[in-house]
């Protein structure tokens, strides 16, 4: 009989890649995807603990396939990502009919883990990280569906100890992808029709060749970091984008998510300029502009120094559009420091930013110092902080009305009747092309018409053959940290 599971993402894109693992080791054993909770032998909720929202939704997740527990006994409910490893077996404690807790380096003893349960085995949690001999599973890409887009893995894990953050608990100490593997995945993503990739990671930038049992750059070490830091230039990040280009010519477009602003080396700063398969897009997390708020959350740059790496970038690759991460309320945040956080929005020219009331976690070092922003406090400087990056995006995409701009088709708009997809620099573009023509997965020459708030709309010119993309003339070194510090 075929055995069916339904899988729920919640949070980053890291759980949306977590995932797609998980559902490639099921299939593996026999399994078969279903649309429908109540169909499904298996439901599996992969989870985000990075606000207290987002546990929330788990918990109110749970109790909606709580009647599917009731009525069929053999359902087996498991719980992975974040909220798995953080409670580990007290979450069989919290819902007592969760079978199986699954932490994400745990994902190949899914299968097995299953079939414990529905065997009868008691509940189960399995939690443990991969620090000794860490594994990271290839991901395929899916032969049923064109896929324009993929995320590939290439570190896991976090060594900076930002105070208000539970990652390093959730997802252990740094591991990092040999670049034979990566380059390897990557080809096979392209080979199998992707256009762009994402290469992934909690701090993606600070990558550097595994160098066998050791891997970590920074073991997590009792000394408090120097706070206001400088620019690490350990990072391999740089050549590992080269090695990409280079090896894989026929890779449209290629992203990476999240850098720490502490690993933007100049070496960085250099590819940007050279490969022009890099995106003129950066999504580069700042969560305050206030040097006091900084130090707090332990983010080990001075708000200087954000806006000296930026001004560097921004020199290398005029076009550049720059998107952000921002923290408000971080307990003791004054309206001062909210002022300074608004003035390094609008000094930045974010066009983008996604921001976030701050949330006490478990296990982080901020916990101690309270949450003493008054909610009402939060939620006006959330909108502030919302009207200026849309001010921002609103002036930036009005000056891109009548220019035009290659865009990579990922697929059909909401509205049924056009194209959606991306500029080089990430703004969204609706566009209206010939009658009867699929530009899924194309690269199009688009005529901006009309800007929305969030997006643009444009007219397809003509579509663009697939070519390796075009070198950027080779700048000169800068800062005197050509190659990375390889
Ligand atoms: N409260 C609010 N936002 C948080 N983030 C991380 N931890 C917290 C927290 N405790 C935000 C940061 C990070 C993004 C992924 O989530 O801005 O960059
Ligand atoms: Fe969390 Fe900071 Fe690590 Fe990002 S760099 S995952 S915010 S601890």
């Amino acid at each position: 009989m075929t055995k069916r599971y339904i899988v729920q993402t919640m949070g980053c894109q890291m759980n949306v890649h977590d995932s797609r693992r998980i559902e490639e080791v099921l299939r593996a054993s026999g399994w078969q995807a279903t649309d429908e909770a109540t169909l499904a032998d298996l439901v599996i909720f992969n989870t985000c603990s990075i606000r207290e929202k987002a546990e929330h939704k788990l918990m109110s997740a749970l109790g909606t396939v709580r009647p599917l527990k009731d009525a069929r006994k053999d359902v087996v409910i498991a719980v992975a990502g974040c909220v798995a490893q953080q409670e580990g077996e007290n979450l069989l404690k919290k819902a007592r009919f969760v079978d199986v807790v699954l932490g994400p380096d745990n994902i190949p003893e899914l299968p097995a883990l299953v079939e414990h349960a529905r065997s009868g085995g008691a509940p189960i949690a399995r939690t443990v990280f991969d620090v000794h001999a860490p594994a990271f599973l290839d991901a395929t890409p899916d032969p049923t569906r064109l896929e324009v887009n993929a995320f590939v893995t290439v570190m896991k894990g976090c060594d900076e100890r930002c105070t208000y953050c539970v990652v390093p608990h959730t997802r252990g100490p740094e591991r990092y992808r040999s670049a034979d593997e990566i380059v390897r995945e990557v080809g096979s993503m392209v080979d199998g029709g992707v256009r762009e990739v994402t290469l992934l990671g909690q701090t993606v930038n600070s990558w550097f060749e595994p160098r066998g049992e050791t891997q970590s750059s920074a073991e997590p070490s009792s000394e408090p970091p120097r706070w206001a830091g400088s620019v690490v230039e350990t990072s391999q990040f740089a050549e590992l984008l080269r090695r990409i280009a280079r090896e894989v010519p026929a890779l449209a477009r290629l992203r990476y998510t999240s850098p720490h602003p502490r690993h933007l080396t100049d070496a960085l700063i250099e590819a940007h300029a050279e490969l022009g398969v890099l995106s003129d897009h950066l999504h580069l997390p700042v969560q305050s502009g206030s040097d006091r708020v900084l130090k707090r959350m332990l983010r080990r740059y001075t708000r200087g120094l954000y806006l000296e790496r930026i001004a560097k970038l921004r020199e290398a690759v005029p076009a550049l559009t720059l998107s952000t991460d921002v923290i408000v309320g971080f307990p003791g945040e004054t309206d001062e420091d909210f002022e300074e956080t608004l003035s390094l929005v609008r000094a930045a020219g974010f066009t983008a930013a996604f921001a976030f009331k701050y949330s006490p976690r478990p296990f982080t070092p901020a916990l101690k110092l309270g949450d003493d922003v008054p909610e009402a406090v939060k939620d006006e400087r959330l909108q502030r902080l919302f009207a200026v990056v849309g001010e921002q995006q609103r002036a930036h995409l009005d000056g891109l009305v009548g220019s035009r701009q290659r865009v990579l088709v990922e697929g059909p708009s909401r509205d049924g009747v056009r194209f959606q997809g991306r500029t080089h620099r990430n703004e969204i573009v609706h566009i209206a092309g010939p009658e009867g023509v699929d530009l899924t997965g194309q690269l199009v020459d688009v005529t901006v018409e009309h800007a929305n708030n969030h997006s643009l709309m444009g007219l397809a010119e003509g579509v663009v053959p697939a070519a390796p993309a075009p070198r950027r003339k080779r700048l000169p070194v800068l800062g005197g940290a050509a190659g990375g510090a390889a």
